[in-house]
């Protein structure tokens, strides 16, 4: 898929996106029904423990991104610019952007609007598409105080479908609505052209994204009320490597047919 194509999908077909961050993984999704991939931040928190996303760096996102491009040719890849990394002068924003881009991204995420909207232009003017990323920013979550819910009181509410309208003005292709009531996520979704995409926003945005870890039940210590594990991963693979254990234990590991005369 192609970004034309995802944007045009909006009202007609709900969008799926998965994060993915490996090479290996890549090739299980491009089987797959997926729409999109997303190479995101969060990749900082489930692949090296970290409690935030914010010690990503633009090399990291660009060599993960490569690996996933490299084996999901046909899904749009959209890579994430990490913390900061759009925050600087004009020139290092675009260089980062182009990081992602060269690396294989088909589009690169950045988070917030304010004070990101001339940039969102430029890039769009340059070729690069952009997806936004509103409500529970999780490269913000010093300033939010935790990985809470956005938009509640009416106030902020107004403010994420103000950030939202400017960013799908400024040229962004669609938005990523992260932790954010039902309703506000839809009333969004109403009032904008392009595709909103929800983690934890209910389910009338245009599609929807959820962190590998989490879909496959690869991490258990804590899940989140907006996650649906779609396999007891954990369990199945600590099943795997102790019935692996046992054979080398048993001496029934390896058989002739795994060993070379
Ligand atoms: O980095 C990420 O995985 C994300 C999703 C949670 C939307 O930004």
């Amino acid at each position: 898929m192609k970004v034309p194509e995802f944007r045009d999908k909006k009202g007609k077909e709900k969008l799926s996106m998965i994060t993915c961050y490996e090479a290996w993984a890549a090739q299980i999704v491009e089987g797959t029904a997926i729409d999109s991939i997303l190479v995101g931040d969060s990749l900082q928190m489930v692949m090296f423990g970290d409690d935030s996303t914010l010690n990503a760096t633009v090399s990291l996102m660009a060599r993960h991104t490569q690996a996933v491009a490299r084996f999901a040719p046909s899904k749009l890849i959209v890579g994430d610019l990490p913390f900061l990394s759009y925050r600087l002068d004009r020139r290092s924003n675009v260089t980062a952007a182009g990081r992602l881009m060269r690396a294989g991204a088909h589009a690169v995420k950045l988070e917030g609007a304010r004070g990101n909207l001339e940039l969102v232009q430029h890039l769009v003017d340059s070729g690069i598409p952009v997806m936004g990323h509103l409500g529970l920013t999780p490269q913000s979550v010093n300033q939010l105080g935790g990985y809470k819910v956005q938009g509640r009181r009416s106030e902020e509410g107004e403010r994420i479908l103000r950030d939202a309208l400017d960013l799908e003005k400024a040229g962004a292709f669609g938005i990523v609505l992260e932790c954010v009531p039902k309703q506000l996520a839809a009333d969004i979704t109403r009032q904008l052209k392009i595709p909103t995409i929800g983690i934890g926003a209910g389910d009338e945005t245009d599609g929807q994204v959820l962190v590998w870890h989490d879909l496959l039940g690869l991490q258990t210590s804590f899940k989140p009320k907006f996650v649906r594990r779609y396999l007891n991963g954990a369990e199945l693979v600590k099943n795997a490597i102790d019935g692996y254990a046992q054979d080398v234990k048993q001496g029934a590991f390896p058989a002739a047919k795994e060993w070379f005369e």
